[in-house]
Formats: structure tokens, sequence, C-alpha cells
């Protein structure tokens, strides 16, 4: 009988026992009586150690000429190994070849510069660190995904292809949309989510989100995906009660999942294992005072910059919440505040060590009369909001909600320094391929 198929994942279960593994070599050492064939399955890397004296010597001979990324199957029996970083080794067999390159890997090991990484994305992900990186971002949705279901949020998905404006009209993707005129890819789920509230209480949706904005910083991609819960009967205050409940559980689920994933991207699990709730809270106005007295030249009534998002962040050890923005530099859809009627009830979470916004959220203005006055304000079509309005004339409601964005908070998870990485494909203003 034939050796099983067996993912590297799962060696452990199969220890004395000769099993098969298919995957990618992704380095060699060699010496004249041994190979050594670092293997890649994508669950798992294990080392294959191929003694001459085991396999037939042209089998020997093959593995020889095996180039870098050479698509394999090993057999092999199964032997603990105390050094080798997965606890386990492969002692060779036998050898498959499925396709050997015959040309060199254009990722070396030297040093690359992030363009040629870039340009080769569809090769890069193959590295140990990319797969460290995306295997904590699969967490990181799951973890939110696993905490809103059990909590009985309900997933309502919310289109792509829109006719209302969710952010503001600078920042949109235009796609020509047959008698209808222009489409906008969505920045946001979030009025389609509010919609879905008054019909199931609980909602959120999840999916790509599209800004145009020309922003070249380490924070911004043009296409992002975003997790926006929206809860009827949550006022702004339960509305941050919500997401700092939900970081806390997504953080902890990484630290208790990925610690291998953290390891390999040398993270500092400490400033991760602060993170629980509850987060420090500041308003906009004590915000702006901080960063002036730290020698920032930010006005009052503006929003911040990045460098102010991180210059702030470093003043505290976990999360930070800041609230109550002005409405000038808010979206048109944010409640007034009660008594401050030039503030809005809103907060941004800002991560800490320097990375800045991961969500923000707002309690919604329910009032039928401010939000139509708003909309006017800020010169957006009506007729596209009609329908949103609808939600102010039948059965309006508190409620409160925020968007995620997912790469933000695997950028902070896995400590990156530019959240091109926390993708698979990043899309940026000068990028479209891969
Ligand atoms: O603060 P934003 O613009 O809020 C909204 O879109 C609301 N409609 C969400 C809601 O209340 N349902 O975006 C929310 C989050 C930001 O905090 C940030 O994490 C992420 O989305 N984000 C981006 N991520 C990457 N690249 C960009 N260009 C981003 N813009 C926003
Ligand atoms: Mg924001």
């Amino acid at each position: 009988m034939s050796a099983p198929w067996v993912e590297i994942r799962n060696l452990s279960e199969h220890e004395g026992r000769e099993v098969a593994i298919k995957g990618w070599m992704y380095n060699k050492r060699s010496s004249g009586k041994i190979h050594f064939l670092q293997l890649r399955d994508g669950t798992g890397f294990v080392q294959a150690v191929m003694a001459r004296t085991d396999v037939p010597e042209e089998t020997f001979l093959e593995a020889k000429g095996l180039w870098l990324e050479a698509c394999i199957e090993v057999t092999g029996v199964v032997k603990s190994d105390e050094r080798a970083p997965s606890g386990y080794e492969l002692n060779v067999t036998g050898l498959r070849v499925f396709h050997n390159p015959q040309q060199e890997y254009p990722i070396g090991k030297k040093e690359h510069g992030i363009d040629f990484l870039l340009d080769n994305r569809h090769l890069w992900l193959r590295s140990q660190r990319q797969r460290a990186v995306m295997k904590i971002r699969d967490q990181v949705v799951w973890a939110a995904r696993e905490y809103l279901h059990g909590q009985g949020f309900l997933l309502a998905d919310s289109p792509i292809l829109t006719g209302s404006i969710g952010e503001g009209a600078s920042g949109l993707f235009e796609v020509p949309y047959f008698d209808e005129g222009t489409a906008y890819l969505a920045q946001t789920g979030q009025l389609y989510a509010e919609a879905a509230a008054a019909a199931f209480g609980k909602v959120y949706t999840f999916g790509p989100t599209f800004r145009a904005e020309k922003s070249k910083t380490r924070r911004h991609l043009t296409e992002f995906w975003m997790i926006e819960p929206e809860v009827a009967f949550y006022d702004h205050e339960d509305n941050m009660k919500l997401q700092e409940n939900l970081i806390s559980a997504i953080v902890e689920s990484v630290l208790e999942n990925c610690q291998a994933e953290l390891g390999a991207l040398e993270r500092d699990t400490k400033p991760l294992e602060n993170a629980r709730a509850p987060f420090h809270r500041i308003t906009y106005d004590e915000a702006v005072k901080i960063l002036q007295d730290l020698g920032s030249t930010i006005e009052y009534g503006t929003d911040f910059g990045g460098d102010d998002e991180t210059v702030l962040t470093q003043q505290f050890d976990k999360p930070v919440f800041v609230e109550c923005y002005p409405k000038k530099v808010k979206a048109f859809y944010m409640k007034q505040h009660p008594v401050r009627d030039d503030l809005v009830l809103c907060d941004d979470l800002l991560a800490p060590e320097g990375y800045g916004e991961i969500i923000g959220g707002s309690q919604r203005e329910d009032d039928y009369g401010l939000l139509l006055s708003r909309i006017r304000e800020e010169g957006l079509p009506e007729e596209s909001y009609e329908w949103y309005l609808d939600l102010r004339r039948y059965g309006t409601f508190i409620h409160s909600g925020f968007g995620l964005g997912i790469e933000r908070l695997v950028s902070w998870v896995c400590g990156l320094h530019h959240i091109r990485e926390a993708i698979p494909f990043p899309r940026t203003i000068y990028r479209l391929n891969p």
C-alpha cells in the first residue's frame, strides 16, 4: 500500500510511520552522502533528510538536480527531532517530481527592495514571513466572525456597486452603469447595515471597500476589507463597549492560536497581551490639548494627521478612544452631540505603538429633519438618499455602529511597518498588478 498523503501540520499524528508530503522545496543543503530538503506545503515547514544509502541511486541524483521551488512529493518516515522547528523530520524513502523549474527562482536569499517584492507578490506570498501574516489575518477574521455570531449578530452583506455615497464625495471610484448612469464602488457598507439593523436588530457587513484617495501613507490602501457592525438601540456608549470587547476577543484569539506566527514575525506580544477592555478614553478636545502640549501645530477644529495619531498613541499603553469630533470634519450621518451642537457622537479607536486609527464609529442621526439638513449642507444628491431617509420616516430608532479596518488591525497585531503586507494582493494608487 502506498504511503498516505499527510499535511505537514499533522505530522505529529504519524510518528514512526511512512507518509507522503506534497509541496515545494524552498531550500536545499547537500553533501555527497545526504540531501536536506526544506519543504513547505502551506500548512507548515519540515526538513526531509535523504541519505544516499536509503534510496535508489537515481532518486538521490534526481534530488541533487532539484531547483528551488520544485514541486514534489516526498515519501518518508516521520521522526521526532527536538532541533527541528516543527519538532519533526522526515527520513526520505522516495521522491516524485511534479515540476522542476530548471531556472532560478526570482526571490533569492539576498535582500530585495520592496518594489521588487511587490512586483513579485504572487511569489513573495510563499515566504515564511508572508505566510505568518496571512495566517494571523485569517485568525483575525475568523475571531471577529465568531465573536459577532456568538453575540447574536446576523451577517447582512451590502452591495459593492452603489448609487449613494457613504463617506464623502471625494475619493470615489466611478463605474459606468448601463442606463442608470454612474455607479460607485462602496466606500462603506454602513448605510445598508442601518437598513438591515431596522430589519434584524444586530447585524454586520463584511466586505471589500474602496477609496480613491491619493494617500501615499503606510496606512492607506485603495481597496481594503471592513467589518461593520450596526446595532439597533445601541447608543454611543454601548457602541464603544462593543468595539473594545470585539478587539479584545480578536487579539486574545490571535495570542491563543498564532504564537508560532507571532514568533516568526518577531512580534513583541506584550502590547497585545495588554489590549484588554476597558480601553482608554479621551475626548477630541483633550486630544488636541495633549498634542499641542507635546509641540504639535494642530489647530482646534481640524482632523488629526497620521503623525498626530502616531504621537498620540505613543502616550498610551493600550488602545485609546478619541470621542466627539467636530461635526465639520466627520461624515453627514453622525448624530449631533446633545449639548455641544458643533460636535458629533462619534469615536475613533487608535491602536497603540504609533499605529493609529483602526476603527471609526458613531451613533447615527435618527432625527429626520436634522439628517436631511446635513445631506443638503454636504451637497449630496438628495434623491439617492430617499431610501436612507425612509429609515427615519418609518419607525426611526436610536442606533450605532462602526467600521473596523481589517488591514489596519492586522498591521498592528503583526507589528508591520506598512499596510501593504497585511493583504494578499495590495491595491494602492501605484499598484494594480499582480
Ligand atoms: O473611519 P471610516 O472612514 O468609517 C466608515 O467608513 C464608517 N462608515 C464605518 C461605519 O461606521 N460603519 O473607516 C473605517 C475604518 C478606519 O478606521 C480604518 O480602519 C479603515 O476603515 N480604513 C482604511 N483602511 C485602509 N486603507 C484606507 N484607505 C482606509 N480608510 C479607512
Ligand atoms: Mg475614520
